[in-house]
């Protein structure tokens, strides 16, 4: 099925219109969008020492186009703002062409570390001189994968410390799996555990570690974009004035490791939001990116995974580029038992997980441009405290229309307190209620 992600007012319908209208666009069943989270029962079996199941929001990120299709982005996120502040980047996007992107194969990385080798380099001969062996050792401990079209690619040995007269060597032996959709944890670790012991002989090393690397970096998502610079303008500045701010901004986490994490909590936010959602691995996600952007700074050190330019066609358009690794599965793991995660999935239509590791690295980009653009212009905490009021207001108790009327009266007054949503909403539903007002915070 075509479906578009453009669903002008959809922030505006209630949450149960927002699911029909996703329903029938998508043709998916109503009761399938009502109960995405896990039952006790499957989460009782899921890990140990169970009490209960923990919810997040579940939202959907509009306009984006990736490689000229639509995708709804399904996004599991506690943080305000992250989803909005997607959805209109991905909108600025579209208006440059959309996001152009690619992927590596699904190669994993599998490690088995040789421990007190007396020769490293006898060691490194001996396995190099039996590679052929090791692969097919690795492809027989998962007949399964093969005849999926995967298997082991190739094996490096990496020597970590040279053996000397007085001290024995390290090496880190290297498979390379192609995992095809699955993310590949499990399957490469199988593998290592296979391999380990012929590894240890042949080195005549003890076996230390067998599993895989979670620096995924043979598994690299890459995408571009490009936004008109009149798109990027705000109340009280320029489109081009907002540009050069988020180049500027990007500079910044280039030159500076301190700014380069915050920058890129910015590309996580909208990076892990999706991997939640479909019930990927979000800590194995978060520990390749952050690997990955060790050497990425200008100075060698940790850098930004997205960089922002001006396009030297002359065009004065605003170009980006992100590229991080992104070992995602689209079958087995949580997705057999999580009904939400499947729902994600669904909702993205994708199958392969080339294909959604590539939406992820999409969502983090557009939110990483969302946040340079507000902090290039009125800064992030005007947004912020927006939605800190519309959470205030829920927190007090306000239900549908009052959400919005207490939180913008708040906004107004520019006081944004527990206390004073309080006193709104009681005067707002004395006013419903009673037809009976007064005043608060001075004002009425
Ligand atoms: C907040 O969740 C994310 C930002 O701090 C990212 C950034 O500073 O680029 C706004």
């Amino acid at each position: 099925m075509t479906r578009s992600s453009r669903i002008p007012g959809f922030y505006k319908l209630s949450l149960e219109e927002r699911r029909t209208k996703l329903a029938e666009d998508l043709g998916i069943e109503l009761a399938t969008l009502v109960a995405p989270t896990l039952d006790e029962e499957t989460a009782n079996h899921m890990v140990e020492n169970v009490v209960g199941v923990y919810g997040l929001p579940l939202g959907i990120a509009l306009n984006f186009q990736v490689n000229g299709t639509d995708y709804l982005v399904p996004m599991c996120v506690e943080e305000p703002s992250v989803i909005a502040a997607a959805s209109n980047a991905a909108k600025m996007i579209r208006e440059g062409g959309g996001f152009q992107a690619e992927a590596d194969d699904p190669i994993m990385i599998s490690q088995v570390q040789l421990d007190a080798v007396h020769d490293t380099l006898a060691a490194t001969q001996a396995i190099d001189a039996h590679a052929a062996e090791i692969i097919r050792m690795a492809d027989a401990a998962y007949p399964s994968l093969v005849a999926r079209g995967g298997g082991c690619r190739g094996i490096e040995v990496r020597t970590l410390r040279r053996s000397t007269k007085n001290e024995p060597g390290m090496l880190a032996v290297h498979l390379y799996v192609d995992v095809r959709d699955a993310m590949g944890a499990n399957l490469v670790n199988t593998i290592a555990e296979a391999v380990a012991p012929r590894l240890g002989e042949l080195a005549d090393a003890d076996v230390g570690l067998r599993i895989l690397s979670n620096l995924a970096d043979r598994r690299c998502v890459r995408v571009t974009c490009r936004v008109p610079a009149k798109c990027l303008a705000t109340d009280g500045h320029s489109g081009d004035e907002v540009r050069d701010g988020i180049v500027a901004a990007s500079r910044f986490a280039e030159l500076d490791p301190y700014r380069a994490a915050t920058h890129n909590k910015g590309i996580m936010n909208g990076v892990d939001a999706v991997v939640i959602a479909t019930g990927n691995d979000w800590r194995g996600v978060e520990a390749g990116a952050h690997a990955y952007a060790a050497d990425k700074g200008e100075n060698g050190g940790y850098g930004p995974l997205a960089t922002w330019r001006v396009a030297d066609d002359g065009s004065g358009d605003l170009v980006g580029r992100i590229e991080l690794p992104m070992a995602v599965g689209t079958v087995g793991g949580t997705l057999r038992v999580h009904p939400g995660a499947r729902l994600a999935l669904k909702i993205l239509g994708v199958e392969r997980a080339s294909e959604l590791g590539i939406i992820m690295a999409c969502a983090g980009m557009a939110s990483n441009m969302a946040a340079l653009r507000a902090l290039a212009s009125e800064g992030i905490q005007k947004g912020h405290m927006s939605l800190h009021a519309r959470s205030l207001a829920l927190h007090v108790g306000a239900t549908g229309e009052l959400v919005d009327r207490v939180a913008e009266e708040m906004s107004r007054l520019g006081d944004v307190r527990a206390e004073v949503a309080q006193q709104i909403l009681e005067r707002l539903r004395g006013a419903n209620g009673r037809g009976h007002k007064h005043s608060v915070g001075g004002a009425s």
